[in-house]
């Protein structure tokens, strides 16, 4: 993975940038040690104390797969995004057997419809949630077991369920002990949008027949060599948000990368967005959103920031030629597909700085698991220095509470 910042030199110079780093550093120390606000909340930093359950998964995940043409994964925000994210991006085009993810919205709607393309498939449910008490979760699993023993009866449905949940205790470890129901477990020590390498997002990845020991093994990776990269990326970050530059939009040149947009979205908004600060997350799939938002970016408001992601492709689709060429487009003819959009991102990051907006660059090399699980981690870890560099703690939530206890009394 190589990051690169020399798209900031013109807003920011090395000087400014120094005494960030220093703060990233530190940062960066306190993480480690456990000794920073929501310090017990970092069991994601080592994966290798993550690894044991990769087998569980995989054992579970084919348990699953061999009687199921779909699975529900039921579970909202950290207890779904990561594995949305990654298997939006590796999702294999002759599934076999499909994740559907539900639990994240409470549209009746959106049910209707699950439940339609149900009617002819063998399905099965996993549930996931830390808690166990948040709504949308706990309003569509209540849906899907009653589906599911309604089609199977109980003692068959209970072999089609396994939940993902707190060690110690929780509303949903209740119901799995009473009902008999199979868990595999998020550590205490890990919280939900840090939970990817977990098997809140291993175990839905496994059933979807993604490679999640390369994922897992690129984390690890990501954890032995990417401090120094991490502590350079939260300290530009900062650097810039303390210059005006409130919104980081990270624009991505993989249409299959929306998701990972949404995931990332997630973990730095709900980490860095509390006691009145934080850079606001932005995503952006280019080259489409060039033709919406391309315009804001270049000429909008100037209190954008932008981060390129980069992955390589194995691909040999070439622009092909038109005897009419009708279009003008012959003089590009013969050159592959991705040789066209690296240009289109080089030339859009020249115009966007020239138009004010500093550019960061992750390019994550070639696009495979692997690299997906080391980008996924040198996330994680930015998100954390970054949140300690701003004095928030990066591993609650408070705010979401508000809204959850406003809409029980409202009920
Ligand atoms: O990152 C987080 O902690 C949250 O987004 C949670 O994952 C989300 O609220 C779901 O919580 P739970 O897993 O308890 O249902």
């Amino acid at each position: 993975m190589k990051l690169d910042l020399s798209g900031i030199s013109s807003f920011i110079s090395q000087a400014a940038l120094e005494p960030w780093l220093s703060k990233a550093q530190t940062a960066l120390e306190t993480l480690k040690k456990g000794s920073g606000a929501g310090g017990e909340m970092t069991g994601w930093e080592s994966i290798a104390a993550l690894k044991p359950a990769v087998q569980d998964c995989k054992t579970y995940a084919e348990r699953l797969s061999e009687i199921s043409d779909a699975v529900l994964v039921v579970g909202i925000g950290g207890s779904y995004l990561g594995a949305k994210a990654v298997y939006e991006i590796f999702a294999p085009p002759d599934k076999k057997c499909e994740p559907i993810f539900v639990g994240n919205t409470l549209s009746g709607a959106y049910y209707e419809r699950v439940i339609k393309s149900l009617e002819k498939r063998d399905f099965s449910v996993i549930v996931i949630s830390k808690s166990g008490t948040t709504t949308e979760p706990a309003v569509a699993f209540r849906i899907f077991e009653q589906l599911l023993v309604k089609r199977y009866g109980a003692s068959e449905a209970s072999k089609r369920i396994i939940a993902v949940t707190n060690p110690g205790g929780g509303a949903l470890r209740k119901i799995c002990e009473s009902k008999n129901y199979p868990m595999l477990t998020i550590p205490d020590s890990v919280g939900g949008r840090y939970s990817i390498f977990t098997p809140a997002g291993l175990l839905p990845l496994a059933v979807a027949g993604i490679d999640i020991d390369a994922l897992i093994n690129g984390a690890e990776r990501s954890s032995e060599l990417n401090s120094e990269l991490a502590v350079q990326y939260a300290a530009a970050r900062q650097a810039l948000y303390n210059s005006g530059k409130k919104i980081e939009v990270v624009s991505a040149w993989e249409p299959n990368f929306r998701w990972l947009g949404e995931w990332y979205k997630q973990l730095f908004g709900e980490s860095e967005g509390k006691d009145g600060k934080g850079i606001f997350p932005v995503s952006l799939e280019l080259t489409a959103d060039l033709h919406s938002m391309g315009q804001y970016m270049q000429d909008g408001e100037r209190t954008v920031f932008e981060t390129f992601l980069w992955a390589e492709s194995a691909s040999s689709i070439t622009v092909p030629s038109a005897e009419d060429n009708f279009d003008g487009f012959n003089n590009i003819a013969g050159r592959k597909l991705d040789e066209v959009n690296r240009v289109a991102l080089d030339a859009t990051k020249a115009a966007h700085i020239e138009g004010g907006v500093p550019a960061i660059e992750i390019e994550i090399g070639h696009l495979c698991a692997n690299n997906i699980g080391e980008l996924l981690y040198f996330f994680m870890l930015t998100c954390g220095i970054s949140g300690y560099i701003s004095g928030v703690n990066p591993f609650d939530q408070p705010g979401v509470e508000a809204y959850k206890k406003k809409m029980k009394q409202l009920l």
